[in-house]
C-alpha cells in the first residue's frame, strides 16, 4: 500500500472531488478479520458484530442452493417476488417498500435523496457510525446530541431537529450500541411532534428481537417516516446483504433515483424470500437469543460486571469504570481469542458489548473473561 502511494505521487492522476479529498479512508468499523490478519490471532469467539450466531434456517441453505446454478443470469432488478412477500408480512403495498444492500446501503440512498450538502442530519452522539458515514460522504452535517441514562434521547433530539431545521433525523429502535429501546407509544408520539418536512429514519434493524410493544405499527399514510429491516439479524444473512425500507410509496419510490439496480443478487433475493417464508426458524432464533442474552446477563454478573437490559442480540455490560478501563477489558478478551465491541462516546463508553452468542462460543467467553478483567485491572 505505501509503495503504490509513493509511485502514485510521482504520476500525475485524476483529481478527487473537493468533498472526496477532504474525507478520510476509512471503515467504520473494523472487521474481525482484520483484527485477525494485523495481529496474527484466530478469534474462538466472534460476539462483536452483532450477527445471528445461530445462522439461517436450513431451508435458506437449501434456497441458496437451489439458486446457485442460475446466478449466471443478472437478478430480477424490480426484487419484484421479495417486495410481494415483503408486502404481504408488513400488511403494506408492494410500491412501499424498496431494498436495498443491508440497511447500511439504504443510510446511504437516503441521505443522498433527502439531505443536500450543507443540510442539517440529527443523530445521537454515539448512535451507528455507518449513518454518519454516508451523512459526511454527501457532505450534509451532521448534529448529533448526547444520550439520557443510556437511551437516545428523544426530547432532546426533536430539539436539535427544531433547532436546526434537520431534514433527517435517524434513530434506532431498539437501539445499538446500547441495547435500550422505546415503546411504541413513546416513538409514535416523537414521530407525530417532529416538523413534517424532517425525514425520520427510524432504524428497526433489532426489531424481531425486541418485546411486543416496541415497534410502533407501520402506517404509510404518515409521510415523513421510513422504517429499515434488514435480514442481517435475526435472519442470519448478515453476509448476503438484504435490507428494506417501508413507508409511503414517493419515499420509497424515491429509491428507484439512486440505487444499484442490481445490488440485491439473486441469490439474496432467493434466500430473503425463503427467510421470511419460515418465520417458525425466526421464532426460534428469537428463543435462543434470548436464553443467550441471559447467559451474558449471568456471566456478567458473575464477574461483579453490571449488563443492561437489552432488547437486541447483544448486551451491552458497565464494566463500572471509565472508558479506558472498558478498553482495557476488550484489548484483553481480543488477547484470549474473543472478538467484542465496546460503545466510543463519553460515558457510554464504560460498557463492553457481547453478542448472543451460541453455547460454545459463550463458553470461550466464561473462561476468559475472569481473565480479561484480572489483566485489565493491572
Ligand atoms: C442499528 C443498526 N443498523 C443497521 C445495521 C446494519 O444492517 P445491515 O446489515 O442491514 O446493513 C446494524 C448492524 O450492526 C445496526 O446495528
Amino acid at each position: 500500500m505505501a509503495q503504490s502511494r509513493i509511485k502514485a505521487a510521482l504520476m500525475p492522476l485524476p483529481a478527487l472531488t473537493p468533498l472526496a479529498a477532504s474525507l478520510p479512508e476509512t471503515v467504520p468499523f473494523v472487521g474481525p478479520e482484520s483484527i485477525e490478519r494485523t495481529r496474527g490471532i484466530r478469534f474462538r469467539a466472534r460476539l462483536g458484530a452483532n450477527e445471528s450466531s445461530f445462522g439461517p434456517s436450513p431451508a435458506v441453505i437449501a434456497a441458496i442452493a437451489a439458486a446457485a446454478p442460475e446466478s449466471w443470469k443478472y437478478c430480477d432488478p424490480e426484487v419484484f417476488d421479495l417486495r410481494q412477500a415483503l408486502a404481504r408480512h408488513h400488511g403494506v403495498t408492494p410500491d412501499e417498500v424498496s431494498v436495498g444492500e443491508g440497511i447500511d446501503g439504504l443510510l446511504g440512498h437516503c441521505i443522498r435523496l433527502f439531505a443536500a450538502p450543507g443540510d442539517v442530519v440529527v443523530t445521537s452522539i454515539g448512535a451507528y457510525p455507518t449513518f454518519n458515514y454516508h451523512v459526511t460522504s454527501f457532505g450534509a452535517r451532521l448534529h448529533a446530541v448526547p444520550y439520557r441514562d443510556d437511551r437516545e434521547d428523544l426530547d432532546a433530539l426533536l430539539a436539535a431537529v427544531r433547532e436546526t431545521d434537520a431534514k433527517i433525523v435517524y434513530l434506532a429502535n431498539p437501539d445499538n450500541p446500547m441495547g435500550t429501546w422505546w415503546d411504541a407509544d413513546a416513538v409514535t408520539a416523537f414521530a407525530d411532534a417532529l416538523p413534517p418536512t424532517t425525514l425520520l429514519l427510524l432504524d428497526e434493524a433489532y426489531g424481531e428481537f425486541a418485546p411486543p410493544g416496541t415497534l410502533p405499527p407501520i402506517d404509510t399514510g404518515r409521510g415523513s417516516v421510513l422504517h429499515l429491516r434488514t435480514f442481517s439479524k435475526a435472519y442470519g444473512l448478515a453476509g448476503l446483504r438484504c435490507g428494506y425500507a417501508i413507508g409511503p410509496g414517493p419515499l420509497t419510490g424515491a429509491f428507484n433515483r439512486v440505487r444499484n439496480h442490481f445490488g440485491v443478487s439473486s441469490i439474496t433475493q432467493a434466500a430473503a424470500l425463503a427467510a421470511l417464508a419460515d418465520q417458525d426458524y425466526l421464532a426460534s432464533v428469537v428463543t435462543q437469543t434470548g436464553a443467550a442474552r441471559q447467559r451474558i446477563d449471568t456471566i456478567a454478573r458473575a464477574n461483579g460486571l453490571i449488563p443492561l437490559p437489552s432488547a437486541t442480540n447483544f448486551v451491552a455490560v458497565d464494566c463500572g469504570r471509565d472508558g479506558a478501563f472498558a478498553q482495557n477489558v476488550l484489548n484483553a478478551l481480543t488477547d484470549l481469542g474473543v472478538f467484542i465491541r465496546k460503545p466510543m462516546a463519553p460515558r457510554l463508553d464504560r460498557c463492553i458489548r457481547i453478542t448472543a452468542g451460541t453455547d460454545a462460543m459463550l463458553n470461550v467467553l466464561e473462561t476468559a473473561l475472569p481473565e480479561a478483567l484480572t489483566t485489565a485491572r493491572r
